[in-house]
C-alpha cells in the first residue's frame, strides 16, 4: 500500500456510498493536519466523530472529576435553545442578562452578604470557571492593596499572597501572571488543609489578601476561615481573606449550613464558585462575587459601549454563550434549597459508606466524612495491608474496568506521599458505589495474585540461577583439579 496522500488520491475519484463505512471518507485517516479541500456529508462527519471520541473515557465513570456529567432532559434543551446568544449582547439579549443577575443575587443571598436598604450589597459576574473568578479577585486583591499603599505613600512593587501549599493550580497561575509572590503555608503529612495560625503568622504589609479554600481539591476538606478571620481580628489586621469555595460553595450551605465561612466573616472580601461543579451544570461556568462594590477596584471595571447598550464588564474573556447561566438557573429554580440539600445529603452518605468500605479493607482514609468536608473520599494504602504494589497499580487495575479513580502524589511538602481520590458527584448513586467497591476488592485481590505469581516467579529465576552457578562453580572446581591432576603429571614428565 503507497502513502496516505497516494491513498486519498486513489479514493477521490470513488463513488460516494450512501452508507458511512462504505463512503471513502472511512477508508481515510481523520483529517489532523490540513483543512480538507472537499466537503463530507453531515451523517458521515458526524458519525467518524463520535467514533473517534470513543476512546475518551465514560464521563460517568471518571470519578478524577469534580465536574457535573449528568442534567436533566430539560436543562439540556434549555442549554442548546440558548447556546447561539452571546451573553455579552447586552442589548439584544436583555433577559439572558437578567437571568445572569438573579443567579448573582441567589448565590450572594445564598452566602450570607450584608444587606443594605432591603438588598444584598454583595455583587460579582458569571465566569468560565472558578479559575477565570479566581484570577479577577485576586487581581482585584492586589489593585486594591497598591491603591491603599500608594495613598500611604509606600511601596507598592512587592505584593504577596498567603495561602496553602495544597491550592489549585488556578492561584499559582494567577499569581505567577499577576507578580504576586507566593506565602505557602505547608501542608504536612498529617494536615492537608492550611494553619490559620501559620498563615496569619506570615501576614506583613505586602501582603494583598489570604486565601482559604472551602473544599480542597486534594482531600475535600475544608480550611478553616473563621479561625482566619478570628485571629486577623485578633491582632488588628484588616487582611482580605479569599474564600475559594469552588465546590464547596454549592455543598457546605446545604450539608452543613451552620459552617460560617461566607460573607458571614467581615473579613472575607471576594468568593468564587464554580457552577459546574456542585453547581450541577455541564462545564463552563463559574462565579465571582465580592462583599461590596469598595472591593472591586473601578480600574478593573470597563464601562463598555457595545453593540448599543452602556454595559460594566470585568471578566478576562468577551464573548462566551448564555446557556450555561440560563442552566445555572434552571437548577437553581429546579432544585431550591430542599433540592440541592437532598442531592448533596445523599452524596455524603454515599462518600461515608465507601469511606467506611475502604477503611474494612485497610486504606488509610484523608478525607474528612459526615458532611464536615466535601463528598470526596480521599484514600492511600497502608502499611498494614502489606502489599508491594501502589496506587498507581491499583488506579491502572480500575481502569480495566472503566473507572477512573486516579492516583497522585499530596501537594508540595508531602509530595512523596502517594493517595487516590474518588468524587461522589450527582449521578454516583450507591448502586453504582457499591459496584466500585466490588471492584476496588477484585482489584486488590488481582494484584495481591500477581504478587504472588511474581514472587515465585522470581523464586524460580533465582533457583535456576543458584543451580547454574553451583553447576559452574562444581565444573569450574573439577576442571581446576583436573588441570591440576595434568598439571602434576606435566611435572612429571
Ligand atoms: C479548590 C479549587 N479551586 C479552583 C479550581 C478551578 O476550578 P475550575 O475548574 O472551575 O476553573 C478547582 C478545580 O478543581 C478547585 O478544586
Amino acid at each position: 500500500m503507497g502513502s496516505i496522500e497516494e491513498l486519498s488520491e486513489q479514493l477521490s475519484g470513488q463513488n460516494d456510498c450512501t452508507y458511512v463505512y462504505g463512503s471513502r471518507f472511512a477508508a481515510m485517516p481523520m483529517p489532523s493536519h490540513q483543512l480538507p479541500d472537499g466537503e463530507m456529508p453531515k451523517e458521515v462527519a458526524y458519525q467518524l466523530i463520535k467514533d473517534d471520541l470513543a476512546l475518551d473515557g465514560q464521563p460517568i465513570l471518571n470519578l478524577a472529576s469534580f465536574v457535573t456529567t449528568y442534567m436533566e432532559d430539560e436543562a439540556l434543551k434549555l442549554l442548546a435553545e440558548s447556546s447561539n446568544k452571546n451573553i455579552i449582547d447586552h442589548e439584544e439579549y436583555p433577559k439572558s442578562v437578567e437571568i445572569e443577575h438573579r443567579c448573582l443575587n441567589i448565590l450572594a443571598d445564598l452566602f450570607h452578604s450584608p444587606v443594605s436598604d432591603g438588598h444584598p450589597t454583595a455583587f460579582g459576574t458569571s465566569c468560565i470557571g472558578s479559575s477565570e473568578a479566581i484570577m479577577i479577585a485576586t487581581l482585584a486583591m492586589k489593585k486594591r492593596w497598591q491603591i491603599n499603599r500608594k495613598a500611604q505613600g509606600k511601596d507598592a512593587s512587592n505584593p504577596n499572597i498567603v495561602m496553602s501549599s495544597g491550592v489549585q493550580v488556578c492561584w499559582e497561575k494567577a499569581a505567577r501572571y499577576f507578580e504576586i509572590a507566593e506565602k505557602l503555608v505547608p501542608c504536612t503529612e498529617t494536615r492537608y488543609v492550611i494553619d490559620p495560625v501559620q498563615a496569619v503568622d506570615m501576614v506583613d504589609e505586602n501582603t494583598i489578601g489570604i486565601c482559604a479554600i472551602l473544599g480542597t481539591t486534594y482531600t475535600g476538606q475544608y480550611e478553616d476561615v473563621q479561625a482566619i478571620s478570628e485571629l486577623l481580628i485578633k491582632k488588628g489586621l484588616d487582611t482580605p481573606i479569599h474564600v475559594d469555595a469552588a465546590s464547596g460553595g454549592f455543598v457546605a450551605p446545604f450539608v452543613n449550613p451552620d459552617l460560617v465561612w461566607d460573607f458571614k466573616l467581615p473579613n472575607v472580601v471576594s468568593i468564587n464558585v464554580s457552577g459546574h461543579k456542585y453547581g450541577l451544570v455541564y462545564p463552563g461556568i463559574g462565579w465571582a462575587l465580592w462583599r461590596s462594590p469598595e472591593y472591586l477596584p473601578e480600574e478593573l471595571v470597563f464601562n463598555i459601549d457595545y453593540l448599543g447598550a452602556e454595559q460594566l464588564n470585568f471578566t478576562m474573556n468577551f464573548s462566551k454563550p448564555a446557556s450555561h447561566i440560563i442552566a445555572q438557573y434552571y437548577q437553581l429554580i429546579r432544585l431550591g434549597r430542599s433540592g440541592y440539600t437532598n442531592i448533596m445529603t445523599n452524596l455524603t452518605r454515599t462518600a461515608d459508606y465507601l469511606t467506611s468500605q475502604l477503611q474494612e479493607m485497610g486504606f488509610i482514609i484523608m478525607s474528612e466524612g459526615g458532611g464536615q468536608g466535601l463528598p470526596v473520599v480521599a484514600f492511600r494504602l497502608s502499611p498494614t495491608q502489606n502489599v508491594f504494589f501502589d496506587e498507581w497499580a491499583l488506579a491502572r487495575k480500575l481502569r480495566e474496568r472503566g473507572w477512573i479513580v486516579p492516583a497522585y502524589t499530596m501537594a508540595a511538602d508531602c509530595e512523596t506521599m502517594g493517595m487516590m481520590r474518588a468524587v461522589v458527584r450527582t449521578d454516583f448513586s450507591m448502586g453504582r458505589c457499591i459496584s466500585l467497591v466490588r471492584d476496588v476488592q477484585d482489584a486488590l485481590g488481582d494484584l495481591a495474585g500477581m504478587e504472588i505469581r511474581n514472587i515465585q516467579r522470581y523464586q524460580a529465576l533465582v533457583q535456576s540461577y543458584v543451580k547454574i552457578s553451583r553447576k559452574s562453580f562444581v565444573d569450574r572446581t573439577c576442571s581446576r583439579v583436573v588441570n591440576r591432576e595434568i598439571g602434576k603429571e606435566i611435572e612429571g614428565v
